[in-house]
């Protein structure tokens, strides 16, 4: 089994494939999205879910997504058919740092997905790139809220504390105009999703030779976010405007 093929199972009961609830994202996207019409970009769009959403909330709203796997973005695709949205929706196969368009849009968003450009700030350049005047990015990336241990920061990369976090966003010219703090509830809910799925499917599938592999897989990882980073690791998602251009 790939890293895609486990990802796809662990997310099928939480296709946000970071720890906001429902609730969150509509308020975060809501905050986001400028008027009806609006263009919108997911860098590392995953399986398009915060795209989906926006798009059945805004009839006129145009989305487009970038993704490095093909089956996260094949299920983007069926997904839009199912909801119909399919001709409102673009998605481009490649790396997200790569990425070119002939227009701008009026939100790019960017959750979980700042390794791909080599952390926060960079992302926030990549999507400056892209922004129309006076669009807003919503970006969701990892803190720290306590002192992490080395297997922590092995695992899981270098953040800052929150403020910290923020303080290096403002200091970068871009304002905050809205924000959210996963909740413990948020976080948990997330971990439990992702590695509930992926041992039920293996559960229901013992005679799959992936079977073992998926079951063995989502021990690790539980026991990995219980032992190494449930206690230290946050994560906090931002719209955020220029503050002057
Ligand atoms: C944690 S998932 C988040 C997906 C989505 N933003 C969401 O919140 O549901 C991170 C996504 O980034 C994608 N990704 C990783 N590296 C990438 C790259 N270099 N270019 C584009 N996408 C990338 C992965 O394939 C994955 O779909």
């Amino acid at each position: 089994m790939n890293r895609e093929q486990i990802s796809a199972i662990a997310h099928t009961g939480h296709p946000i494939k970071a720890p906001l609830d429902d609730e969150s994202v509509r308020l975060l996207l809501e905050r986001g999205i400028p008027r009806d019409d609006a263009r919108v970009l997911d860098l590392g769009c995953g399986g398009g879910e915060w795209l989906l959403r926006a798009l059945t909330t805004y009839p006129r709203l145009r989305a487009e997504g970038v993704d490095v796997s093909e089956l996260a973005l094949e299920q983007a695709g069926e997904a839009a058919s199912g909801r119909g949205v399919r001709e409102r929706l673009t998605l481009h196969h490649q790396e997200a740092a790569e990425f070119v368009s002939p227009h701008s849009f009026d939100l790019v968003l960017s959750v979980g997905a700042a390794h791909a450009f080599g952390g926060l700030l960079p992302t926030l350049a990549a999507a400056r790139e892209h922004l129309a005047p006076g669009g807003r990015v919503l970006i969701g990336d990892g803190f720290w809220e306590s002192e992490p241990t080395p297997e922590a920061v092995e695992m899981l990369g270098d953040f800052a504390d929150l403020a910290t976090t923020v303080d290096r966003v403002t200091a970068d010219g871009w304002t905050p105009v809205h924000g959210h703090v996963s909740t413990r509830r948020e976080l948990d809910d997330y971990e439990w999703a992702c590695w509930g799925s992926l041992a039920s499917w293996a559960l229901d599938h013992p005679t799959d030779p992936d079977s073992t592999e998926a079951l063995t897989t989502a021990a690790t990882r539980r026991a990995e976010w219980l032992h190494s980073y449930r206690s230290s690791w946050g994560f906090v998602s931002l719209v955020l405007r220029r503050t002057s251009d």
